[in-house]
């Protein structure tokens, strides 16, 4: 049978980034932040415990693979794999956009990850305009199929606006997201895709019942590149968006967050949950792990990395390492 158009643009996704340089030239802004180094830390290396809750389950490590895939055949193997390795390293997985298992029931299984990964928290995912479209129980069934703990609604303007079949009405999504969160029975995390939340976004989402926010900023993957390779509307944009540090700072205090956006090692990690996140997460880092079979390895390091980030500061567990000293330069 031949893929319907999201299937189709689900594939083409995967294969862009994997295949071309797509990452943002602008930086995160984490290289501007050095943690002040203790040279007598107070605490055994192999005690540090970074464990913490998310999502009312205990995970060991700070940290997400982010959303990226479901919805074509090849897709089902890449949620599953990366799956397994959140579970065996306890950490949380995110699903890509379940749009197209709600528009073909038989794409279910590609996001179908509880038997590979039954502890773990696992967030769903949907695009915001998406829900304009479906009634909310429609999402909650597709949350409910996938037994997730927590539905992340991305917010991806740019990406429409530059896609020739992109959804370009935004009006009404805030009204769409306080009706969504009102009803269904998880959390809700709104997130970007990698031009970043700034503080009055985050303050909208807040009133209209939001629980999380994942900044997704600029200095990561950039979908403006992503889509040119797809199809070249539109020039100009390819740096655009707030970079992953500045709205980490700009969305602190208003709700929980999620650093994503061009983290790339346990090291970024740790400087974002010192700048006010509690968690922090990568997309591109781990499919080119995944590409390269050594996803495992790769989640291992981030989390060796932050663990010398805390024994270096003398952090014994995540509450300290939260409260470490930092210079910004
Ligand atoms: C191949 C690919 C597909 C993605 N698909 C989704 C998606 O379906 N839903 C979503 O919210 N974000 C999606 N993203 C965005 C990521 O979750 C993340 O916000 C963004 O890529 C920035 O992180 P990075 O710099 O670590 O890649 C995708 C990212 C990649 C690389």
């Amino acid at each position: 049978m031949m893929p319907n158009k999201t299937e189709k643009r689900k594939k083409d996704h995967v294969e862009v980034v994997l295949k071309n340089n797509v990452q943002f030239e602008k930086t995160t802004g984490l290289e501007k932040i050095d943690f002040v180094h203790n040279a007598l830390p107070e605490c055994d290396f192999n005690k540090i415990d970074m464990s913490l809750k998310f999502l009312g389950k205990k995970i060991s490590c700070p940290i997400v693979i982010e959303a990226m895939t479901g919805g074509y055949k090849h897709a089902q193997k890449i949620n599953h794999d990366l799956a397994a390795v959140c579970e065996k390293y306890s950490i949380a997985f995110g699903l890509g956009s379940q749009r197209a298992m709600i528009e073909d029931e038989s794409l279910v299984k590609t996001y179908t990850v509880r038997d590979t990964a039954p502890s773990i928290p696992l967030i769903g995912n949907i695009g915001a305009f998406q829900l304009k479209r479906y009634p909310v129980e429609k999402i909650e069934n597709a949350v409910s199929k996938v037994e997730a703990d927590a539905l992340a609604v991305h917010l991806n303007p740019l990406q429409e606006a530059i896609q020739p079949e992109g959804d370009r009405d935004f009006t009404g999504i805030l009204k769409s997201i306080e009706r969504l969160c009102g009803r269904l029975s998880v959390p809700v995390i709104a997130k970007e895709v990698g031009s970043g939340i700034s503080s009055s976004v985050a303050l909208g989402l807040k009133d209209a019942g939001v629980s999380w926010i994942d900044v997704a900023g600029a200095g990561g993957t950039s979908w403006s590149k992503v889509e040119h390779l797809r199809n070249g509307m539109v020039d100009g944009f390819d740096d655009w968006g707030i970079p992953t540090s500045e709205s980490i700072l700009q969305c602190k205090g208003i709700l929980p967050l999620i650093a994503s956006g061009g983290i790339r090692s346990g090291i970024d990690c740790a400087k974002c949950i010192v700048l006010g996140a509690e968690l922090a997460g990568g997309a591109y880092p781990f499919l080119k792990a995944w590409k390269e079979k050594r996803t495992g390895e790769e989640v291992e390091r981030w989390i060796t990395q932050m663990k010398v980030c805390a024994f270096l500061t003398g952090s014994k567990n995540y509450s300290d390492l939260r409260k470490a000293e930092v210079r910004i330069f």
